[in-house]
């Protein structure tokens, strides 16, 4: 089994022995603010395939490089100007930006999986700590079995990849608990990729124009990871429920019961307040927790699709659709 280190308790030894295990060509889970990542040396294409290797994930998915600071991603990618000014504004944060990727790059072709784009993100925390001190950028995907939920603990990690990994550091509950926003800039406009845990409306703020999302749910893949079916708890999914069905799991939202709650195996609420933040930061941990009652579905109740609330919806559309 992994070993589990907190980075709040003993932030000296987390560092060194994940500076030991990336230097020997492995992965560790590593906290950010989004969701754990499975992280790796991105310029080592053994350790990169190691990463998909434990994810069980289609070779095809191009890796977020994970860098300290911009002057690190301009080493890795060419900078537009408003994706420069993208990066200044919400670096460190939950946001990745996909940019021409330098030919002198050292970030392994594996990792961006032959594309000639490279996706960046500087992440706030311990894993800023880490590369730093790593020196060099991380490749991490979240840290969950391909098509799982996204980990926003150490213990859902540890449930899910502890012993297929070495290492794990702790360092509390996600305090985003989406992924980031995945952007792209193209001739002078701000593409979104993946909604996240970035608000859409904190970036149409900064620039002053609407971000162009693509149309229709799934109709266009251009973040390749964001196949139709993915983020998927054991349980079905049943979105916009008005009541619960006998053998389900309820996870609602703004403290409005639903009728048949008192048959759920159990009843969680994102928000009772109503707040979208802090439904995103609870959702995958929620999501984890209905599973385990062992439910045959999960239902939700409609969530407000403004703000994070477009991010979430994403997710559990997601989860919701058909599987193979
Ligand atoms: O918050 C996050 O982004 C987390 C934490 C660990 O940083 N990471 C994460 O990674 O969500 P992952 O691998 O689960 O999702 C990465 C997404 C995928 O949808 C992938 O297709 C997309 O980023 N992506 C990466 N590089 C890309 C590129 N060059 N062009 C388009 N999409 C890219
Ligand atoms: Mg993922």
């Amino acid at each position: 089994m992994a070993q589990v280190i907190d980075t709040r308790a003993e932030p000296q030894a987390a560092l060194s022995r994940a500076m030991d295990v990336l230097g020997r060509g492995l992965p560790v889970a590593i906290p950010t603010e989004t969701v754990y990542g499975l992280a790796a040396d991105a310029t080592n294409p053994a350790a990169i395939a190691r990463i998909y290797e434990t994810k069980g994930r289609p070779r095809f998915n191009p890796l977020i490089a994970h860098v300290a600071d911009l002057a690190m991603a301009e080493r890795h990618a060419r900078f537009d100007p408003l994706s420069r000014r993208l990066a200044e504004a919400f670096w460190p944060g939950p946001l990745t930006l996909v940019l021409p990727g330098r030919p002198d790059s050292p970030i392994h072709s594996l990792a961006r999986a032959g594309l000639d784009t490279i996706g960046l993100r500087v992440p706030t925390g311990f894993a800023h700590r880490l590369i730093a001190a790593f020196d060099r950028p991380l490749a991490a995907p979240s840290a969950n079995t391909s098509g799982r939920i996204s980990p926003t603990t150490a213990a859902h990690v540890t449930a899910d990849l502890g012993d297929r990994i070495e290492l794990i550091l702790d360092g509390g509950p996600a305090g985003v608990g989406l992924e980031s926003t995945i952007l792209k800039v193209v001739d002078g406009t701000v593409h979104l990729l993946r909604p996240g845990g970035l608000n859409i409306s904190e970036i149409e703020a900064l620039t002053g124009s609407p971000v162009i999302r693509p149309k229709g749910a799934g109709a266009t893949i251009e973040a390749p990871g964001m196949l139709a079916s993915h983020y998927a708890p054991e349980a079905g999914v049943r979105l916009n429920a008005t009541e619960v069905r006998p053998g389900e799991a309820l996870i609602r939202f703004g403290g409005r019961a639903l009728p048949g709650e008192a048959k759920a195996s159990i009843v969680l609420d994102l928000s009772p307040s109503g707040d979208l933040r802090e439904a995103a930061a609870n959702l995958f941990g929620f999501m984890q927790q209905a599973d385990a009652t062992g439910a045959g579905s999960i239902a939700f109740s409609s969530i407000p699709a403004t703000g994070l609330g477009e991010a979430i919806n994403d997710r559990l559309e997601r989860a919701a659709a058909p599987r193979n």
